[in-house]
């Protein structure tokens, strides 16, 4: 089992260049399968998430490659409609391969996806807004078996609460159904922008991405594309907040700050300085860090409950009382048992988390909980005095490009063993 040891106390200094979005990756990988023909995906992140993607597209009938950070999928020849349980449990994401698989062949058989064990991660909504554009639904023994006797047919979809895979799941199914899709409520992300945007380049006409009432027009067929894929805010947020757990000045290239807006003035308020200049974002931290004003984990644009893990570990050292409400998933506290061990003082009542800030943390053996807690171990033990061994790093590896390499380049005591 693979470990990453830390030796806390180095200050971070230079440059880190941020990798392809991990959220928009995987169901822009799932909607090649829509294409029919070749996809070349540029700044595709170098995660398991994405081989995990990969692997499904092989199961599939597609022709799927990866070479430095070029996806290549050809999805001419689908000769599957079904997903392996196997396959479906490796991620959350492996959901998407539903829109995708049903809008391809018209039917599509799987398992109930994956993932971080963040509480309960019902598919009702996506199910509900299926079964609305004509898909017959058997869910048996945790197994969805989905079909559609004439082709997909477009809807107005009003959603109970903006899921951002819900929504994607449903664009993924109506860009080949027939007549007009409308979806209200929608979720705002950013990454729902590229999924429209790169879906849009192969022949799909998608309006409203980024916006709360998305139209989407069927249309026959659609061609391969080159695409880029957009720069990961969450990633980019958690190398701003491991900068300012351990302190340094960072230079971060090729992200979007404007994606970023609902967690940037979070550091503003620890007492970090950010500049942002296109694509660029130039931080500094000083010290002592400040507690900050609440933060609510919300939908996008609000504060991104992502984000809540490695910010909160960040302002474990901080001057004063912050306070974490979190909104979005019932479960998200995991990496609050290993902060505590580090020395942290938080307490946790139902979604409220309480942190009041100590001057020192303490290098300790702790587990990854899930991806985000993971980051959020890795940014506190960077700042601990002596040294962390972290386990469980395979949750890391599901979102992070090589993370110790990167946080190593800029002046970390990072291994990984
Ligand atoms: C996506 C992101 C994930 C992020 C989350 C919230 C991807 C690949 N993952 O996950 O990183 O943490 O958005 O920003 O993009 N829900 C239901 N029924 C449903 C669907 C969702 O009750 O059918 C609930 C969920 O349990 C959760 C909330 O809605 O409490 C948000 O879920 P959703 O927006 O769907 O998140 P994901 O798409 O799973």
């Amino acid at each position: 089992m693979q470990k990453l040891i830390i030796n806390g106390g180095n200050k971070l200094n230079g440059e880190i260049r941020i990798q392809g979005a991990k959220n928009a990756a995987l169901p822009i990988m799932a909607a090649a399968v829509l294409c029919g023909e070749k996809v070349v995906l540029h700044n595709c992140p170098k995660i398991s998430d994405v081989y995990s993607a990969m692997r499904i597209l092989t199961y599939l009938g597609c022709k799927a490659s990866f070479d430095g950070n070029v996806a290549v999928i050809n999805s001419e020849n689908i000769t599957c409609s079904a997903v392996s349980e196997e396959l479906m449990r490796e991620m959350r994401s492996s959901i998407f391969f539903l829109g995708a698989v049903l809008g391809r062949t018209g039917k599509c058989r799987l398992s109930l996806p994956g993932g971080c064990d963040l509480g309960p991660r019902p598919i009702d909504i996506h199910i509900s807004a299926l079964r609305k554009m004509g898909v017959h639904i058997k869910e048996e023994y945790g197994e969805l078996d989905c079909s559609v006797e004439k082709g997909l047919n477009g809807a107005k979809i009003a959603l109970s609460f903006p899921s951002v895979g819900a929504t994607e799941n449903i664009i993924l199914a109506a860009v080949l159904a027939k007549g007009t899709t409308v979806i209200s409520n929608a979720a705002r992300e950013p990454e729902i922008i590229d999924l429209a945007e790169f879906l849009n380049k192969c022949g799909a006409k998608i309006h409203g991405a980024g916006g709360s009432r998305i139209t989407i027009i069927g249309v026959k067929k659609l061609s391969g594309c080159e695409y880029k894929i957009m720069p990961d805010r969450i990633a980019c947020a958690t190398y701003l907040a491991c900068t300012a757990s351990a302190g340094g000045e960072l230079v971060v290239t090729d992200c979007r700050p404007t994606d970023m807006e609902s967690i940037l003035p979070v550091f503003e308020q620890m007492g970090c300085l950010v500049h942002t200049l296109d694509d660029r974002i130039f931080f500094s931290a000083k010290y002592p860090l400040r507690a900050v004003a609440p933060i609510r984990t919300m939908v996008y644009p609000g504060f991104p409950t992502d984000a809540q893990a490695f910010v909160m570990a960040a302002l474990c050292r901080a001057k004063g009382t912050s306070v974490f409400v979190e909104n979005i998933f019932e479960n998200r506290y995991k990496h609050v048992g290993g902060l505590t061990r580090m020395g942290a003082d938080i307490l946790i009542e139902g979604k409220v988390a309480v942190i009041e800030g100590t001057a020192k943390l303490y290098g300790v053996k702790t587990e990854a909980p899930d991806l985000r807690g993971g980051a959020g171990l890795v940014t506190a033990a960077l700042a601990a005095e002596g040294t962390s061994e972290i386990s469980a790093i395979h949750h890391i590896d599901r979102g992070y490009v090589e993370i110790e390499n990167v946080l190593s380049s800029v002046g970390a005591d990072i291994k990984r063993i």
